[in-house]
């Protein structure tokens, strides 16, 4: 595992651009793509060097990590349309070749497993970025998730759904359940690129960095894994030995 301090986020989104450029730029790749804030900067980047120096996104299909539970996709708040604005919609990446888990489907059992197959179909992630939760969770394999586990409904713990009131109108709208891609299906991505900013994920990142690896930390499963890159501002790095 490499862990990177810088002292500015947009360092880290360079970083974080950089791992990606390289992936995209050695053939049609798989990208593994996190929502939330932690990887905007680093998706305003990548756009960036679209625009102005011609990355191409044209031969890459892209899976998400997960997705609210009776979010439409239409919605704002849903994962899908999260993406596009942030990232798909400023570059050349074919709409139709991302995908995320369905939602809304009728059979959410099912739609987990049939997302766990498309990702191997696809020969798994090249790159995947993510984030951290402050309770230590990546994707959404909250505290407890078995370190194994593959594509599956878990329920947010009241501190995500805290966490993630801001992209709501009120908390009650916060949704108690998701569908996000297990952390044997992370794990199998060829390179983990974990991107954490802001005081707020310091004692996560130790945990997940310098802690035993343990199902209570989720993110600790990063260190059984052959290819990581942790990249931290200051503030992240803050409760590292
Ligand atoms: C989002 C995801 C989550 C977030 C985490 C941090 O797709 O999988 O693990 O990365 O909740 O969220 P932010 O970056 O908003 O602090």
């Amino acid at each position: 595992m490499e862990v990177v301090i810088s002292s500015s986020a947009e360092q880290v989104d360079r970083l974080a651009a950089d791992i990606v450029e390289h992936v995209v730029q050695s053939g049609p790749a798989v990208l593994g793509l996190a929502t939330g804030s932690s990887p905007v900067g680093t998706y305003r980047e990548l756009s960036r060097r679209h625009r102005e120096n011609g990355l191409s996104f044209a031969q890459c299909r892209a899976f998400l990590l997960d997705e609210y539970i009776g979010v439409p996709r239409a919605a704002e708040q849903s994962y899908f349309a999260f993406i596009r604005d942030n990232f798909v919609d400023h570059v050349d990446l074919d709409g139709a070749a991302v995908y995320s888990p369905d939602g809304e489907a009728d059979d959410i059992a099912r739609e987990a497993q049939r997302y766990d197959a498309a990702i191997a179909e696809a020969g798994g992630a090249d790159v995947q970025i993510l984030g951290i939760g402050t309770d230590g969770h990546i994707g959404f394999n909250e505290p407890g998730s078995s370190l194994r586990s593959r594509t599956r409904v878990k329920t947010l713990t009241e501190q995500t759904r805290a966490d993630n009131a801001r992209f709501f109108d009120s908390p009650d709208e916060v949704p108690h359940h998701v569908l996000t891609q297990g952390l044997g299906t992370i794990g199998e991505a060829r390179h983990l690129v974990l991107i954490a900013t802001g005081e707020s994920k310091a004692d996560a990142v130790a945990a997940a960095v310098e802690g035993p690896l343990s199902a209570f930390c989720p993110a600790s499963v990063i260190q059984w894994h052959p290819h990581v890159s942790v990249l931290l501002d200051d503030a992240a790095a803050s409760a590292l030995a």
